[in-house]
């Protein structure tokens, strides 16, 4: 399978999030008025500037822009520095669509070392994102105005060096249409406001408008499996999922580089189960943020196709196969959400939390490791193929070489067409493997181990589609009998390879040409092991810092001034309700069946700097209207699933005044 070879636009747009964030709706309660805390009236505007664009000889478009956070430059809800404000130049190359000769896929990236280094910094607004990414569409996408000043050393500030017409100032956004006649959206995982959680979008392609109850069915067969089941479980409080059915023309995804008649028109590069790619992805990107104006933060295709497929990027494409659809989605989805690359041997791309490349010393994930010293795994790839070969043609041949000094070996591979158990065989130096189909025609996965090393010299591995199909005639209208991918590993014994899973050291991984990077664990990580159903404790661990990188734990606090009776005045008021509304995570998870074991918020109060001790653990407190003043709530989130927390992304506080003369009628 291929997957993430360039950073989503959804990913990389959240390196520009300059921040902020805070709450919006309060509720009012009779005789009980609400007020905004005083970070909250300050209107959401942001100043972008395009200072430079230019189109390179590759049909390459680099834009920087000022972004200068005039308002809620905080973090975490931290009130701003009003006095400070910041300039950050944000790059993102597009390519021009024209120079690739009217390719399929429409690339953003961003310049990704200075991007990570602004993502590290910065926080959780999908407000600044949107905004900037609106900037970035109008001026940098869709070229106006080529005479652009060059301002290398922009002053801001009523700068002279930069026109009017460059600089735009957003307030708040007017509701985003886009929607089409026949479409239709069900929020199919509702877990608070959109504009403080992670939401995927998930839309359909090839569903007519007769399937449009398929397409919902296969929805929530897909959320069932990932979201409610095993894979997202601790991790949905932090989740909404919306689903878009758009009817298409035609039913079903293209294949042989064709596209049908479809929404998005997805197609397969070939026949073989594997890339699935998308034709039309400004329908689909306009779709997306159609859905709502902070829905749109991970795009996910699925097309009506029942067998394997899908690609990362930009869109997390999956099928509806109900067998390996939710295989797919969750490792795509692992890509989008985690920011990493493959863990199997044979990809191209190895990078994130859960790829070492360095140092086995200072391994990044040297504070979830087993042992106290880091250690090497030993094992040897013997074999990578990715054959993708059709058995029709005859018999496919692998061969290798030992040298004799392993104590064990696995062969694994991927196969589809393959139905029944006389259809597909295997031999190893020429004695036949036993092998079952596991049904069906769908891309699955076989494997083999052998408790002996293999002398050293030459090796052979055979695979034959079974032999009375020999003669049969082509049937066009099911997956063709094939190899899809096989590797062959030799491991020393249990001694120097812990094939136990829940050992965490540094497995070592190979890429496309050989290369090692190290991964955390053997075979329990789905970003691995495509049966599996758990990310690994560092992808868990990452996964966590990421939602929580778009997503404050503090959707908001809310003071109600209580009343002596309801006529009104200051002077009336007797005391505050203030409650803090925290994503509920921990003891606040309604299925507590779901919380896991360790798992907790602590938090604390402070008025006027001075930490309030008998509030804490108080989620909810009443405060005499002699209590004025400024006030700050802290929370911590404490699960065992982080083990470290560098930017403070698991905790959240915000501070607040609290007066009788901000109380409203
Ligand atoms: C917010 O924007 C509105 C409309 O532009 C304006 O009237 C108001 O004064 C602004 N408020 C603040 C606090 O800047
Ligand atoms: C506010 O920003 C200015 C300029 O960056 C800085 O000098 C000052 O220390 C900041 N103040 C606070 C309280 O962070
Ligand atoms: C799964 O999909 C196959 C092929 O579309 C279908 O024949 C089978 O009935 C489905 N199984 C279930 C449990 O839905
Ligand atoms: C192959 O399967 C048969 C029947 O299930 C079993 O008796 C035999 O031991 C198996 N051979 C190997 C090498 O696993
Ligand atoms: C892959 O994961 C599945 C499901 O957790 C597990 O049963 C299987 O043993 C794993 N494979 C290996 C080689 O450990």
């Amino acid at each position: 399978m291929r997957t993430c070879l360039f950073l989503s636009s959804a990913i990389a747009l959240v390196v520009l999030a300059a921040t902020t964030t805070t709450a919006d709706a309060k509720k009012t309660f009779s005789k009980v008025s609400s007020y905004a805390v005083p970070n909250d009236e300050i209107n959401a505007t942001g100043y972008f500037t395009l200072i430079d664009r230019e189109t390179q000889h590759d049909g390459t478009r680099l834009c920087s822009i000022l972004d200068r956070g005039e308002t809620k430059v905080f973090r975490n809800l931290w009130p701003a520095n009003r006095s400070g404000d910041r300039l950050q130049i944000l790059r993102r190359n597009v390519h021009d669509e024209s120079h690739h000769g009217g390719s399929h896929t429409h690339e953003e990236n961003f310049d990704s070392k200075e991007a990570k280094d602004l993502f590290e910094l910065n926080t959780n607004s999908k407000e600044w994102t949107l905004m900037v990414d609106k900037f970035l569409v109008d001026e940098c996408d869709q070229v106006k105005d080529e005479t652009l000043n060059n301002g290398a050393d922009v002053d801001f500030w009523g700068s002279p060096g930069v026109s009017e017409s460059n600089q735009q100032v957003f307030g708040n956004h007017g509701s985003v249409s886009g929607l089409q006649e026949g479409d239709e959206v069900r929020k199919l995982v509702d877990n608070g406001p959109d504009r403080n959680r992670v939401d995927i979008v998930f839309m359909g392609d090839g569903y007519t408008l007769e399937e449009r109850e398929k397409f919902f069915a296969d929805m929530n067969r897909l959320v069932n499996d990932m979201f409610i089941s095993e894979t997202f479980q601790s991790f949905l409080p932090l989740f909404n999922v919306h689903a878009l059915f758009r009817p298409s023309k035609e039913s079903g995804i293209g294949s042989n580089g064709h596209w049908k008649d479809t929404s998005f028109r997805l197609y397969r590069d070939g026949t073989e189960l594997r890339g699935i790619y998308v034709a039309n992805p400004k329908a689909a990107r306009e779709a997306c943020r159609a859905v709502g104006q902070y829905a749109c933060d991970f795009p996910s295709l699925i097309g009506n196709d029942p067998y394997y497929g899908g690609l990362g990027g930009e869109f997390v494409i999956s099928t509806s196969s109900n067998k390996s659809g939710t295989i797919v989605l969750r490792h795509e989805l692992g890509h989008s959400l985690i920011d990493v690359g493959e863990e199997y041997d044979g990809g191209q791309v190895y990078s994130g939390v859960n790829a070492e490349r360095w140092s086995i010393q200072n391994i990044k994930w040297k504070h979830w490791l087993t042992d106290a010293t880091p250690r090497e795994e030993k094992n040897v790839l013997r074999a990578q193929d990715y054959a993708w070969y059709d058995l029709k043609k005859g018999p496919y041949k692998v061969k290798f070489n030992s040298d004799g000094n392993w104590k064990r070996w696995s062969l694994k591979i991927s196969h589809s067409g393959v139905d029944t158990d006389d259809s597909f065989e295997v031999y190893l130096d020429g004695k036949r493997l036993n092998w079952t189909s596991p049904g069906g025609y769908d891309r699955d996965f076989s494997e083999w181990d052998g408790e002996e090393g293999f002398s050293a010299g030459a090796h052979e591995i055979e695979f034959r589609q079974g032999a009375k199909y020999d003669d049969e005639p082509v049937d066009g209208s099911r997956p063709i009998r094939q190899l899809c991918s096989v590797t062959m590993h030799e491991f020393m014994g249990e001694d120097q390879y812990r094939f136990d899973n829940s050992v965490i050291s540094a497995y070592p991984t190979y890429d496309l040409y050989g290369r090692k990077t190290w991964r955390s664990n053997h075979e329990f990580c789905l970003m691995r092991n495509m049966s599996s159903t758990q990310f690994c404790s560092i992808c868990k661990e990452g996964l966590w810092h990421r939602l929580l990188s778009k997503a404050s734990l503090l959707d908001e606090i809310q003071v109600d001034c209580q009343r002596e009776d309801d006529d009104g005045g200051d002077e009336k008021v007797s005391k505050f309700e203030i409650e803090a509304k925290l994503i509920p995570l921990g003891q606040f998870r309604e299925d507590q069946s779901k919380r896991v074991k360790g798992e907790a918020y602590t938090f604390r109060w402070f008025r006027n700097g001075i930490h309030q001790a008998k509030l804490d653990d108080q989620i909810r407190i009443e405060v005499p209207a002699a209590d004025e003043g400024t006030w700050e709530f802290k929370a911590e989130f404490i699960t065992p699933e982080v083990r470290k927390d560098p930017r403070g992304l698991l905790k959240a506080s915000k501070v607040f005044v609290v007066a009788k003369h901000l109380c409203s009628n």
